[in-house]
């Protein structure tokens, strides 16, 4: 894949009136067989599968114009953010060889999320996204042809690993498995013609229970999979999920679809309890909604189930039938575990939206 980009990298000069403004919207995911382990150059140790959301976003502008060499500025919900910028920096320079035309381009990035402030939602898979839709419409401006989204997803992995999955509709699958054709780890691929309709319209109510910044960052995490001594086991484990949830996701089959997402959650974080030093993201808050929720599956037979990001906050899935059921449980029961008893109501949705 590399070689393609490359070959195919605009290498001319840039016009001397190229100046404008892109803008794109790219979501957040929520990975169902998680991601956790890495190698090389930001590949996965092993597949992972998520919901593409639809109200956790990232809105990324990028103003443009010719220079005489790269100049980067970077502003967050309006504010100048050196910090999150020079990632982004580092991101373009790194790559260079694949957009050489930055170098002849002086770029502002605005950025800002929907999601509200300190809420604890990662936002790197949407920001990375969003930023990588932008540069590739950039590029697209140049060459006069379409954005390819296999192209934007190896690049939004290399910014940042699971926001490979974020620039697909519905579902998304990332990494090589021999259960799925065309599967690779430099890039993620839909999945959103081989699910059951009921996941197409599945909600996603993300409970927040600490808005908190991290004490572990994923990064870290990742690195710590390294001498875990279940990391081989954690890896066998997820392929055949990724086996199991692939059918699941064909059959509608919930019963076995709760069982393969609970079970992942709980090994993400288990592997962070055993990693050295070890270290837990959930907050007591988090396991008192988790006895909840399996509570009311008991009680009422609703296929209400959780999964867990690398944080403290419950993601509930559950079918768009149950909505009503579930939202009333979540108001009359849940919001108390809930800092300052927020949560957002989202959804599966349908990938990244230009806005200029
Ligand atoms: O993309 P990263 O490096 O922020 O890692 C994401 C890790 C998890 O969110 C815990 C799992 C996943 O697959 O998204």
């Amino acid at each position: 894949m590399k070689e393609i980009w490359l070959k195919e990298a605009f290498k001319g000069e840039v016009p001397n009136d190229f100046q404008g403004k892109v803008g794109w919207s790219s979501p957040s995911n929520i990975a169902l067989v998680k991601y956790w382990g890495k190698r090389g150059k930001q590949l996965p140790q092993n597949p992972s599968i998520s919901f593409t959301l639809s109200e956790c976003r990232s809105e990324t502008f990028i103003g443009f114009e010719k220079a005489d060499r790269f100049g980067f500025q970077f502003f967050f919900e309006g504010q100048e953010n050196p910090a999150f910028g020079a990632k982004i920096e580092k991101f373009l320079l790194d790559n260079q060889a694949f957009f050489p035309f930055i170098n002849q381009l002086r770029l502002k990035v605005e950025s800002r999320n929907t999601f509200p402030h300190s809420s604890g939602i990662a936002s790197s898979a949407s920001s990375m996204s969003a930023f990588v839709m932008g540069l590739l419409e950039i590029e697209s401006q140049l060459f006069g042809r379409k954005i390819d989204l296999r192209k934007a997803s190896y690049f939004s992995r290399l910014a940042s690993g699971s926001a490979a999955r974020s620039v697909f509709p519905k579902m998304a699958l990332w990494g090589a498995t021999d259960c799925y054709k065309g599967s690779s780890d430099e890039y993620a691929v839909s999945l959103e013609n081989d699910i059951h309709p009921v996941f197409k319209t599945y909600r996603d109510s993300i409970l927040i229970v600490s808005g908190e910044k991290k004490s572990v960052s994923s990064r870290a995490g990742h690195g710590l999979m390294e001498g875990n001594p279940y990391a081989p086991a954690r890896y066998a484990q997820a392929n055949e999920n990724i086996k199991n949830l692939l059918a699941v996701l064909k059959s509608g089959d919930l019963d076995t679809f709760i069982n393969i997402t609970e079970s992942e959650a709980l090994q993400l974080h288990a592997l962070m309890m055993c990693s050295n030093p070890s270290f837990i993201l959930m907050k007591p808050n988090t396991l008192r909604i988790i006895e909840e929720v399996r509570n009311f599956r008991n009680e009422t037979q609703i296929p209400l189930c959780f999964t867990l990001d690398a944080g403290p906050n419950v993601h509930l899935l559950y079918p768009e039938r149950e909505a009503d059921k579930v939202e009333s449980f979540i108001e009359n029961t849940l919001l108390s575990y809930c800092a300052d008893n927020k949560w957002i109501a989202d959804r599966v949705g349908d990938g990244p939206k230009k806005l200029l």
